[in-house]
């Protein structure tokens, strides 16, 4: 009897103490015990801010540059290498505690002016290699993941004609993967998208068809990035996101949600509010229910520095933290949610 009240006792105080902990678990934690990684896209040297260091550090245990690393960022020209802001990107998130993605090798957009589409076939694998060997020796180790190639296709499902496509042909996307997969094996390497994320898509089923087939000719890849940079006009469908991502599972791919953010109307905010809390709760959801999802990373953190309203002209609102860079009610409905 008494042994028996003791042990009620002692259930009842490890479930108190449980249940305390995971009350006032920060966002990555919570995240964490859901089985993902939380993130955010920072920009440079943003981390020197105390205020906004504390907000990092609440939410992520993986972090990627929202500019440095791209290629006009860092090596503006042939000769010059800016490092800079990415080392300290790299200390910081080491610091912390935190991951570092790279994004991205390659790209359509934010090139240099010395990305030529007139190099050969010969001219442009070198600068390929050449872009792949410096990066990738230099921070080998330090980087846990790579988007290898950003926006591949168009929307019909055919690639995108960019310069790397035009120079090299189809085979820059494999040439890219095995040359990184030689240079850092212990990373993992990404194709990163938008618009891919729905089963039954031109655009998804094309990028899936061709990581399927990248998988069985064994060219190394790790996981595809599915941007989610939603807006609330366009209609959500959680179960084909579900079914894209369970097939990835099956074939042995990891998914990150990697860009996301949710915009909305600026001229119907109140309406459209409802809408976009319900499409953060249904991916954090995913994340957390299907194992193959091991990053969901926001595309920034506050409305005040979101890259929506230049890109998108009169929507906004897009981000969980607000102008003022306090935590709105999605937030915290999120927080709750992860912290069950
Ligand atoms: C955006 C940055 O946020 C902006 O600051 C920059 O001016 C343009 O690029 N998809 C991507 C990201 O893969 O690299 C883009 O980032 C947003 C869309």
């Amino acid at each position: 009897m008494k042994n028996k009240r003791f042990f009620i006792t002692l259930l009842s105080a490890v479930l108190i103490v449980t249940s305390l902990t995971s009350c006032g678990k920060s966002f990555r934690d919570a995240a964490k015990q859901k089985g993902f990684r939380a993130g955010m896209s920072v920009g440079a040297g943003i981390f020197f801010d105390k205020s906004v260091s504390k907000i990092i550090k609440e939410n992520s245990y993986v972090v990627v540059s929202e500019n440095c690393m791209k290629w006009a960022n860092l090596r503006p020209n042939k000769n010059f290498w800016n490092w800079n802001d990415i080392d300290q990107l790299v200390k910081y998130a080491q610091e912390n505690n935190m991951d570092v993605k790279w994004h991205t090798l390659f790209w359509h957009r934010q090139n240099s002016p010395f990305v030529s589409s007139n190099w050969t076939r010969e001219q442009a694998l070198k600068m390929m290699d050449e872009h792949i060997e410096t990066i990738m020796t230099r921070y080998k180790g330090k980087i846990s993941e790579y988007d290898v190639v950003n926006e591949m296709f168009e929307e019909d499902g055919s690639f995108r004609k960019n310069v790397w496509y035009e120079t090299i042909g189809p085979d820059y996307i494999e040439h890219a993967l095995i040359k990184a997969h030689e240079v850092d094996p212990d990373t993992k390497l990404y194709l990163n998208e938008y618009n891919n994320e729905c089963k039954g898509n031109r655009k998804a089923d094309a990028m899936f068809n061709y990581v399927k087939e990248l998988k069985e000719k064994g060219v190394p890849i790790d996981g595809v990035g599915m941007q989610m940079h939603l807006d609330t006009s366009y209609n959500y469908n959680e179960n084909a996101i579900r079914a894209n991502i369970q097939r990835y599972a099956e074939i042995g791919i990891e998914i990150s949600f990697s860009e996301l953010d949710v915009r909305i109307p600026m001229d119907a905010i109140e309406a459209h509010e409802v809408v976009q809390e319900n499409i953060y709760l249904s991916l954090y959801k995913l994340a957390s229910e299907e194992p193959n999802v091991t990053s969901v990373i926001t595309w920034g953190y506050t409305d005040k520095k979101s890259w929506i309203p230049a890109e998108f002209p009169g929507k906004g609102n897009a981000l969980m933290y607000d102008k003022d860079s306090k935590p709105k009610k999605v937030y915290k409905d999120v927080l709750e949610y992860l912290r069950k």
